[in-house]
């Protein structure tokens, strides 16, 4: 299926992100706020990284496919301190390009693949992997059961796939209910909450994490960088674009502080 006007729209911001995260202003920016540097744009810091590694078991030998790894974060940072090999995918090629850059710069040229593709669309045979990661991406998307389904068609039996997700918090009324889906990712809106779609497309949870309250702290992390550096910001976005990103920065805060938006994280076993 060829991609909505809305998701191409989406492909082209990324890129854009992608290209300007390696600016030395918006690296500086993502080390405070995540402690890394790879141009992430998922609000997986590097604590929860190491976290998921080791949900995964990680480790030599292991292949793992990441989806939607934009410029690399965390896949590149497994692939460096686990020694994983790693796929990496995505459908913006400037991302990927950058990040298969970085590979190269970081001595993974041997351990790292890239393809562009869809995460509905894994061009890949079945079992081909023993770990998925996915990190912040199903809320990016409009196709999330067509994505797990793919998803399960590509690990090994038993194995894992641990992805975190933000969502619209149940039970809001009306007034929340937009307020979370303006403030939210481009496509957070499900159609069936992730336990249903996880049953429907073979998984078993193993574990759900609530993260809310770490999404809320590294968002705030994230204001107070920007709030540092408003000269080179200026520079970067123009006085106008500045002040809209602060509108939208604030708006989202106070949705995630208000519980309307949640994020989660879940350890799910290919049934
Ligand atoms: C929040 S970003 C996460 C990027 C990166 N993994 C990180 O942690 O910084 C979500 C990513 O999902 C990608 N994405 C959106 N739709 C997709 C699809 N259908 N298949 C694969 N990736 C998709 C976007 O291009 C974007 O790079």
């Amino acid at each position: 299926m060829s991609p909505s006007p809305k998701e191409r729209a989406q492909t082209e911001r990324f890129a854009e992100i992608y290209q300007r995260s390696q600016l030395p202003v918006m690296k500086l920016v993502e080390r405070s706020v995540c402690g890394c540097d790879y141009g992430g744009t998922s609000w997986t810091t590097r604590e929860e990284a190491d976290e998921n590694a080791a949900q995964l078991g990680l480790g030599s030998g292991v292949r793992l496919l990441d989806l939607g790894s934009g410029s690399g974060w965390p896949a590149l940072y497994w692939a460096q301190t686990t020694g994983c090999a790693v796929m990496l995918t995505d459908l913006p090629f400037d991302g990927l390009n950058l990040a298969a850059r970085r590979a190269a710069d970081d001595g993974l040229r041997e351990s790292c693949y890239f393809a562009v593709a869809s995460g509905a669309a894994l061009p890949f045979p079945d079992g081909s992997f023993d770990a998925i990661s996915h990190s912040d991406v199903l809320c990016c998307l409009p196709d999330k059961l067509e994505v797990l389904q793919a998803c399960h068609g590509v690990l090994r039996q038993g194995a894992r796939m641990v992805f975190s997700v933000i969502s619209i918090s149940p039970g809001l009324d009306e007034t929340d209910y937009q307020r979370a889906v303006d403030s939210g990712p481009p496509f957070v809106e499900a159609e069936q909450d992730y336990p249903a779609l996880l049953a429907q497309s073979g998984w078993v949870i193993d574990q759900r994490r609530e993260v809310t309250d770490n999404f809320a702290a590294t968002y705030s992390r994230l204001i107070d960088a920007e709030a540092g550096q408003v000269d080179a910001l200026l520079e970067l976005f123009g006085e106008a674009g500045l002040a809209e990103r602060q509108v939208g920065q604030r708006e989202k805060i106070r949705a995630i502080s208000d519980g309307v938006l949640c994020r989660e994280i879940f350890d799910v076993v290919r049934g």
